[in-house]
């Protein structure tokens, strides 16, 4: 299989964050370098000699005239080095050596001051060993116009800015425990602001969006995507905004004790031991203990990072021996948590499709709220909003939101029988539960 430009551009910014969440020598960054030689050769040659060429404008990753948009909201780091260095991309030879990426993440990560121009950012390179990595100059303005122009999709880029800020705040959270610093508390809830402004229109981008995967970072992704649901599903069950900046708040945080348990338990492929295990489930307790140590973090976020593993039957952990209240919205919480757990890709397995995953909850439904499991059905059904879903016609169609009928969502008609696109302008939107004449689903696109 090819190299894609994303994965490349999404493997240097996990080579730079982890350098700077570590050290140079550590595994992670080791691997991220040898990763990155090892997709180069990869590549279509369109490039020419040249390997592969990442042009950054403003927060945006491009290669080839075109938006990257999952590495646009991993890569904060990489946009960021480029300003500093004021550069407008770069270019990677195909010879570079792991020795050489690893320079390169390693000045990516510890450069904090502006170079003061060009021919100074390409000097800085040099002397630290980095010649096989050449600096773009920056878009000149109509380059950067066209670019807006050539965007992915009306309203997706406006959405990149609210991802890429939920997804440096988990990181961020996640590095402070790690590193025994405290937490800030400010930056979840003007995330969970702008997630709550976004989702009050453009929920079928938003819930798209969220199927661009990033593997590694995936504790990351993951409390990305539960804030996400539990906006979704508050929103539906009729929370107001207040109450949703909150629940998306604590939503981000919830696993922030994962920042302390070792790298190499939590990101075990395989089955843990019952040791590691033990350790696994000490992160509630020591997510909520670091949150009540935090300025200003309130009671939802300490109560939703202490109790999104127990169960409604009393079950789960931390244990407590005389059984223990949970409130509602934690439970809302613990039940989007399980979802995007069971619908997600991982790096050792494959997303269920919703079906699936309701199936698995539904099998042990004491486990969970009746409430948040309803909730969560009226928001998501079985095909959630933003799914690619193929008709009964034929037709190929965008799911917009959840329908009166746990199987029959709204949807926007996206491909005619053929396979060809319709114009945005005479895209349909059907409600499928609405009468007899109507097709149905046929089949979810997966990974799409
Ligand atoms: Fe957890
Ligand atoms: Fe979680």
């Amino acid at each position: 299989m090819g190299t894609s430009y994303a994965d490349l551009a999404t493997v240097l910014a996990r080579g730079i964050s982890h350098c700077r969440m570590y050290f140079d020598g550590h595994p992670n960054v080791v691997a991220a370098a040898r990763d990155f030689t090892a997709l180069l050769p990869g590549l279509p040659a369109r490039d020419g000699p040249v390997g592969f060429r990442l042009g950054v404008a403003g927060d945006k990753l491009i290669h080839d005239g075109r938006f990257l948009v999952g590495p646009s909201i991993v890569g904060s780091r990489l946009t960021r080095f480029a300003a500093l260095l004021c550069c407008g991309g770069f270019e990677f030879d195909t010879r570079l050596e792991p020795a050489e990426v690893r320079a390169f993440f390693a000045l990516a990560a510890r450069t904090t001051e502006p170079c003061a121009s060009l021919a100074e950012a390409r000097r800085l390179l040099r002397e630290a060993g980095i010649g096989r990595v050449g600096l773009l100059p920056v878009y000149n303005e109509a380059e950067a116009s066209a670019l807006d122009a050539a965007d992915v999709a009306p309203g997706l880029g406006e959405l990149v800015p609210v991802f890429r800020a939920m997804f440096d705040t988990v990181e961020q959270a996640h590095q402070n425990a790690q590193l025994d610093r405290a937490l800030e508390m400010s930056e979840a809830r003007t995330a969970g602001e702008s997630l709550v402004r976004a989702a009050a229109g453009n929920i079928t981008d938003i819930m798209a969006l969220v199927h661009y995967p990033d593997f590694d970072s995936y504790t990351v992704g993951h409390s990305v995507r539960v804030a996400m649901l539990s906006v979704l599903t508050g929103r539906r069950a009729g929370m107001p905004d207040n109450a949703l900046t909150e629940l998306a708040a604590a939503a981000l945080l919830h696993d922030v004790g994962k920042g302390k348990v070792p790298q190499e338990i939590l990101f075990k492929p395989g089955k843990l031991d019952q040791e590691e295990r033990r350790i696994v489930e000490t992160h509630p307790a020591v997510g909520a203990a670091m949150l009540l140590e935090t300025r200003d973090a309130g009671m939802l976020p300490v109560a939703t990072a202490w109790g999104h593993h127990r169960r409604h039957d009393g079950g789960g952990y931390p244990k407590m021996p005389h059984g223990g209240w949970v409130s509602e919205l934690t439970q809302l919480v613990h039940v989007c948590d399980v979802f995007e757990a069971l619908t997600a890709v991982r790096p050792y397995k494959r997303a269920l499709t919703p079906r699936d995953a309701w199936e698995i909850i539904l099998k042990d439904r004491s486990a969970y709220s009746p409430l948040a499991i309803t909730a969560l059905r009226d928001a998501v059904g079985l095909f959630p909003p933003g799914s690619q879903v193929v008709l009964s016609s034929g037709h190929r169609a965008v799911v917009t939101a959840a329908g009166r009928l746990i199987d029959q969502p709204l949807v926007r008609v996206t491909h005619d029988a053929t396979g060809s696109e319709i114009p945005a302008e005479r895209q349909l939107v059907l409600d499928l539960a609405d009468g007899d004449d109507q097709p149905t689903v046929q089949r979810l696109l997966v990974g799409t």
